[in-house]
């Protein structure tokens, strides 16, 4: 696959066959993550693989209490979320916030470092740990959508977070940024339909 068909395949999916990731795969998936720019050159960056199905159950079991499609819908209407597009694909992820990590071939959890409190950033520079984790991440996902896998990723929330650290005896100053899972997707993993964007409209010639 080209880099730009590469791009174009990678798109969220949550729902997953049973077909495990090869290790040599994976090797190359993280490969191409550790390739990504970094701020600092240092690509401090560890993966935790979350592999045992039963620990990876067990996690998830404290840290998620997925919502029924009623309960995103209260959500969606909270957020006064109006446009269609959008408001269906939370309707179809947000109900499958567990069984997507849950089932995923490949269930990972990037870690950077982050010396300074990443939630009271002073400056700019001080996100770029996590902006250059990010970039990691799309690595990883373009490159997976190459080998014919996707997936999704979750930003946990604070008390996930706090159990997921201590479970799974992060370091203190590592940071997690997402759940990222990867597997082959079903034949009828929904997509959600895109919102259409003209490039053209996106670009201002000398100012905006
Ligand atoms: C920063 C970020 C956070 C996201 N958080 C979640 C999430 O918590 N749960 C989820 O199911 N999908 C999450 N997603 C996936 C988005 O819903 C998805 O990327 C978006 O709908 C666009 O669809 P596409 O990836 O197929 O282009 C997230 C994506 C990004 C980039």
């Amino acid at each position: 696959m080209d880099t730009f068909a590469a791009i174009a395949a990678r798109r969220t999916i949550r729902d997953f066959t049973e077909q495990e990731i090869s290790a040599e795969i994976l090797d190359k998936l993280f490969t191409a993550g550790l390739q990504a720019p970094t701020n600092n050159h240092m690509r401090e960056w560890e993966f935790i693989l979350l592999q045992d199905r039963e620990k990876r159950h067990q996690l998830l079991d404290m840290v998620i209490h997925p919502l029924d499609e009623k309960g995103a819908l209260q959500v969606i209407d909270q957020w006064g979320l109006k446009n269609e597009d959008q408001r269906n694909m939370y309707l179809k992820g947000i109900p499958r916030q567990y069984s997507m990590l849950a089932q995923a071939a490949c269930l990972i959890l990037p870690c950077f470092r982050q010396d300074s409190p990443l939630l009271h950033p002073q400056t700019l520079s001080d996100l770029n740990p996590f902006a250059s984790i990010w970039l990691c991440i799309e690595n990883i996902l373009i490159a997976a959508a190459d080998q014919g896998i996707l997936g999704v990723v979750r930003i946990p929330m604070e008390d996930e977070i706090r159990i997921l650290k201590q479970q799974l005896h992060i370091p203190t100053n590592y940071e997690i940024p997402c759940f990222l899972a990867l597997g082959y997707p079903t034949e009828n993993a929904h997509r959600a339909k895109q919102i259409e964007i003209n490039t053209i409209d996106k670009i201002h010639y000398d100012k905006w």
